[in-house]
């Protein structure tokens, strides 16, 4: 897409970027992964485990409309390398008709933010496949 464009189209799309709050952010992930993964329920991550993940130090973050619906969704998980605090990035999510309007990278972005805030300077070494 050609950069006037996507400057055009990302200028038209008003977002928040937060962290999950409810369990509303938590479900509305659930609808996310099996619309974008077409996840069996086996392999749907639910939202007790991304509760449980966020209360040990990951990071859920939404992206959140006016009504704050979240059509799009990335999660960090918290681990260790070589004994350091590090951020594992699991999945990254937008629903099909907002993509290409930047919200993947303002997520990404986002989930560096949050880790400096937490004093997690580091990325992995190592990537984990998140998706089949
Ligand atoms: C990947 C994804 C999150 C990008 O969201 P987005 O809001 O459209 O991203 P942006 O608008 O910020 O960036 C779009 C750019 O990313 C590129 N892109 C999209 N998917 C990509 C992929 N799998 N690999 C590499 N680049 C990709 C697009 O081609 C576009 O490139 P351009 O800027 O050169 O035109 C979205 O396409 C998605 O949800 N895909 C399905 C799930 C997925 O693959 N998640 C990532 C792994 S967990």
């Amino acid at each position: 897409m050609a950069q006037g464009t996507r400057r055009k189209r990302r200028d038209e799309i008003k977002l928040t970027i937060a962290p999950f709050q409810s369990q509303t952010d938590y479900k509305s992930a659930v609808d996310i992964q099996r619309e974008v993964w077409k996840f069996d329920d086996i392999d749907i991550i639910p939202p007790s485990m991304l509760l449980a993940s966020d209360h040990i130090g990951g990071i859920s973050l939404g992206a959140y409309n006016n009504d704050r619906r979240n059509g799009r969704f990335c999660v960090q998980f918290p681990r260790t390398e070589d004994g350091i605090l590090i951020q594992h990035s699991h999945m990254l999510a937008v629903r099909q008709a907002y993509r290409n309007f930047g919200v993947g990278y303002r997520l990404k972005l986002a989930q560096r933010k949050e880790s400096l805030k937490r004093k997690i300077r580091r990325s992995p070494g190592r990537s984990i496949r998140c998706s089949r």
